[in-house]
């Protein structure tokens, strides 16, 4: 569907080192003009290197076609990135990391026709347990970005399959959509309900022969072994994975909600 009514946004899961930042170079824009995508936004919290992003990475994301790009348990590692996110709106890291944490947690973006709110958002369990609760950052996105726009995107970035589908059955009829990352796999469980779409993960942007993203044989003796070995990202062929996600211009309501997997 494709008309003035409906604003279509496409959201890729993490970009997973120079695998994953090769082909959203040369595919991105193309993907873009051929959803007629207004909005494009990526997670970047791998994109260095597979352990956070740096001033190229996210120059790069922005360069092939990202409008807004998000992070997540990584997206603080590199020094450099601190500075950034004090300077610019379209970089988001989680808005529950610990008051004080430098940059914002959402935005909202205007794009002529419509102003879109983009928020990060990561799960309290798992990984993460130093963030604040989830459940009051998405309360005080909702609350400060629908004075402005209906239409709310959430990246909500974490392990927990349980945690991510109890925050959208909380939010759903509150946000536009709620879409999974960190997992870098696919789940296929996209649905809408209450006018708000919602899929537990949209998979990484990465290598498509790797474990999750990461080198083959370092990933299998890491785990064989019980050895914390250091993974760096593998380098064949690339897939992109994300959605493409509908909403109402007016109401803010998702009309449809997609899966994309596209080989580089
Ligand atoms: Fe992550």
């Amino acid at each position: 569907m494709q008309d003035n009514q409906t604003l279509t946004i496409l959201f890729f899961g993490d970009v997973c080192g120079g695998a994953g930042m090769r082909a959203l170079r040369f595919s991105l824009s193309k993907i873009r003009q051929d959803y007629h995508a207004d909005m494009v936004i990526v997670n970047g919290e791998n994109s260095a290197d597979g352990y956070g992003i740096d001033d190229k990475t996210f120059a790069d994301l922005k360069a092939s076609g990202a409008d807004v790009v998000t992070l997540g348990n990584h997206g603080l590692e590199r020094e450099e990135i601190i500075k950034t996110l004090e300077t610019t709106s379209t970089l988001l890291r989680p808005e529950n990391f610990q008051t004080g944490t430098p940059g914002v947690g959402y935005g909202i973006y205007d794009l002529g026709s419509v102003k879109v709110g983009v928020g990060n958002i990561h799960t309290h369990s798992g990984i993460m347990g130093a963030v604040d609760s989830p459940f009051k950052a998405i309360d005080r996105i909702i609350k400060n970005v629908s004075k402005v726009t209906p239409i709310i995107f959430i990246d909500v970035h974490g392990e927990n399959t349980d945690e991510k589908e109890a925050l959208f059955m909380y939010s759903r009829g509150k946000v536009s959509a709620i879409c999974g990352t960190h997992t870098h796999v696919q789940t296929m469980d996209e649905k809408i309900l209450d006018g708000t779409g919602y899929i537990t993960d949209v998979g990484m942007c990465g290598a498509k022969h790797s474990v999750i993203g990461g080198d083959i044989e370092l990933s299998i003796r890491k785990s064989r072994e019980c050895l914390p070995i250091k993974i760096t990202p593998s380098d064949t062929d690339a897939v992109m994975m994300g959605v493409k996600v509908e909403i109402d211009k007016v109401t803010g309501k998702c009309v449809s909600i997609e899966r994309l997997t596209i080989s580089e």
